[in-house]
């Protein structure tokens, strides 16, 4: 099947890697359903993604809500297609030192980098095995193969969601339902941006992230595109459970 029949999940997919993955996956001639928090930013890439010629559908929503994820996944199988890939890249952190912190971030943090996670697989999965086909990829993080400071709880979702992906690939595998994780290091993103801040420290901060990378450079959203198209791609129909860093480097594991 070329990809000019699939339609795409991609939650987050308003700014940053999210982004740069529905523009790629549209170029390719997907079908792309944003699911987003921010559904006006979603909509300046829906309207860039469209130029590709393809159907760009936004849903504005937060992933950790499972009512609405269910009726948005359902309103994209009718109006938009059926999903063939569904990129989990949706994400939120706000860096403190664990000690310093209090449940109410932990939950926060949980909801929507774990939680989410599981509500877009329980919703898009059925449909993927009814149909004996589909890619899921979700976007971890290195922090969750190496650990980060100020990022426990981060980390810990992260790692969650790596091991969820491993378990649900041997799971969904008799169904063709493939599920690999991407592993993004430090990238250029406005997430990056609001966890640097400004001034002195941030430019410091940086050049010691940029120090730790081998290629000497931070991620820019466009180098996380082409290993998704070709995770849901059919070069990738043997690959399932993986993990896969795309970190200049940084982490060799
Ligand atoms: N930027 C990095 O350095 C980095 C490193 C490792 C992993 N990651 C991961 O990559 C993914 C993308 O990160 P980014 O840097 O592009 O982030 P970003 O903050 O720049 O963009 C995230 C997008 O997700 C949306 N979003 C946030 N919470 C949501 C929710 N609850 N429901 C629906 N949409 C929501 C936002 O509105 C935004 O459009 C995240 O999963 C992040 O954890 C990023």
């Amino acid at each position: 099947m070329s990809s000019t029949s699939r339609t795409a999940i991609v939650t987050g997919g308003g700014q940053g890697i999210g982004r740069a993955i529905t523009l790629r996956l549209a170029n390719e001639g997907y079908n792309v359903a944003i699911f987003d928090l921010k559904p006006e930013l979603a909509e300046d890439t829906a309207a860039e993604a469209r130029a590709s010629g393809v159907t760009v559908k936004v849903y504005g929503l937060d992933v950790a809500d499972e009512a609405a994820v269910n009726a948005a996944v359902a309103d994209v199988e009718e109006k938009v297609g059926p999903v063939w890939v569904l990129v989990n890249n949706a994400g939120w952190d706000k860096p403190a030192m664990f000690l310093q912190t209090e449940s109410d971030l932990w939950d926060k943090i949980i909801a929507i980098n774990l939680r989410g996670p599981l509500n877009t697989h329980k919703a898009v999965c059925p449909h993927m095995v009814g149909r004996k086909g589909g890619r899921v990829i979700n976007i971890a993080s290195d922090a969750a193969r190496v650990g980060t400071s100020t990022e426990a709880v981060y980390s810990a979702c992260k790692g969650g969601v790596i091991a969820f992906t491993k378990s649900m690939a041997r799971e969904l595998a008799r169904s063709n339902v493939l599920l690999n994780a991407v592993c993004p290091g430090p990238t250029n993103t406005p997430m990056m941006a609001s966890v640097l801040g400004t001034g002195e420290d941030a430019v410091k901060w940086k050049d010691a992230m940029v120090r730790g990378i081998p290629l000497r450079r931070m991620g820019e959203p466009e180098d996380y595109a082409g290993i998704v198209a070709f995770l849901a791609s059919d070069d990738a129909g043997f690959i399932t459970g993986q993990t896969i860093s795309v970190s200049g480097g940084m982490n060799m594991i």
